[in-house]
This record gives C-alpha cells, sequence and structure tokens, in this order.
C-alpha cells in the first residue's frame, strides 16, 4: 500500500522493554509476596506487555482477559464499552489491572470503577505508557513503565486501526 503509515521514530526499543519488565515484575513481586494475584488483561493492546511481565512474576498468578473499545483511529471516543465478560470471580482477590497506555484515563478509570463492584479486596493497575499530559481525573495507575510524550505510538501491542501490534518496538508513526 503506497500511502500507509511508516514508523518515524522508534522510542522505546526491545532491550528497554525487557529491561523495564524485568523490574516491575521485581516490584510486584515483592509488593504481593505471600499472596496470591489475580490479573485481568485489557485486550488486545496489553497482550504483550502482559506476556512479557506476567512470566517474571514469581507470586501464583490466575489471569483473565478484558476487551474494551473505546478509541477509533487516532482519537479517543471517550466511550467505553465492554466486549467480553470475564470467566475468573474476582470477590476477594487481589486484583492488578493491565493495559497498555494510559491516556486520557477514561478507560482505566471506567474498568477500575466496573471491576470494584465484584468485591476483589484489592484492586490495582499497571500500565506499559503515560502520556504526558493534563487530565481532568485524578486516578493514576500503581505501576507506569515508561513517561512518553503526548504523541501517538503503535508497537508491542499498540495499534493503529488494528494495525503495527506486532512490531516489537514502540514507536511513532508518520502520516
Ligand atoms: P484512554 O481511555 O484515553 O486512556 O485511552 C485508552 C486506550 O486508547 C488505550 O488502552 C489504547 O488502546 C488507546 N490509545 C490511547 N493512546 C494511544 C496511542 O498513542 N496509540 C495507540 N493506542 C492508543
Ligand atoms: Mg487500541
Amino acid at each position: 500500500m503506497c500511502n500507509s503509515p511508516r514508523i518515524s521514530k522508534i522510542i522505546i526499543d526491545e532491550d528497554e522493554l525487557e529491561v523495564r519488565c524485568e523490574e516491575l515484575a521485581a516490584q510486584i513481586s515483592k509488593n504481593y509476596e505471600g499472596k496470591r494475584l489475580t490479573v485481568i488483561v485489557v485486550m488486545n493492546g496489553a497482550i504483550f506487555f502482559a506476556v512479557d511481565l506476567l512470566k517474571r512474576i514469581s507470586v501464583p498468578v490466575q489471569f483473565d482477559t478484558l476487551s474494551v473499545s473505546s478509541y477509533i483511529g487516532t482519537e479517543s471516543s471517550k466511550q467505553v464499552r465492554l466486549r467480553t465478560k470475564l470467566k475468573l470471580k474476582l470477590e476477594n482477590e487481589n486484583v492488578l489491572v493491565i493495559d497498555d497506555i494510559f491516556d486520557t484515563g477514561s478507560t482505566l478509570g471506567w474498568i477500575t470503577e466496573y471491576l470494584n463492584k465484584k468485591n476483589p479486596s484489592s484492586i490495582g493497575t499497571c500500565v506499559l505508557l503515560s502520556k504526558n499530559k493534563s487530565r481532568t481525573t485524578d486516578f493514576i495507575p500503581d505501576y507506569i513503565g515508561f513517561e512518553i510524550a503526548n504523541e501517538f505510538v503503535v508497537g508491542y501491542g499498540l495499534d493503529y486501526n488494528e494495525l503495527f501490534r506486532n512490531l516489537p518496538h514502540v514507536g511513532v508513526l508518520q502520516f
């Protein structure tokens, strides 16, 4: 396709992603020591990050996936829709939600509120990326992989209209 977007700049390479997953996994394992963890992976964006993170966590983990939609193209529709239901019960569990990116924060805020209604004993949030921008919400994720500039990124799970998720790094698109 001749007019398709290309990566103009790699902002996080494979090695940096691996090192950061190791650091976050060590931190999470320490914070949940002696407990079991119920991880909710927000599909599809968080899939690459979740795999690399979860295989390095040392406490017992059970995980489930949740699918929501909130974005069309590069604009947030600000409306979150649940597309799949959970199979695991969350009552009295220590829940950790893993998402790809904290942009406006509305998706993770909505998901946390939704999961809280299932009476977990705790609920934490972990994102690979957080955009440096002003937000109307006070909510911030408990674990953040990287703070990035306010630009649209793809790769390592993140998409532009479902494409580019398979890139091994995080990069900026040139349109
Ligand atoms: P939020 O609700 O505005 O925080 O956006 C949440 C969702 O929008 C994320 O989970 C991503 O799927 C998508 N998103 C936000 N920013 C980007 C980006 O730069 N690249 C790809 N997807 C993004
Ligand atoms: Mg997306």
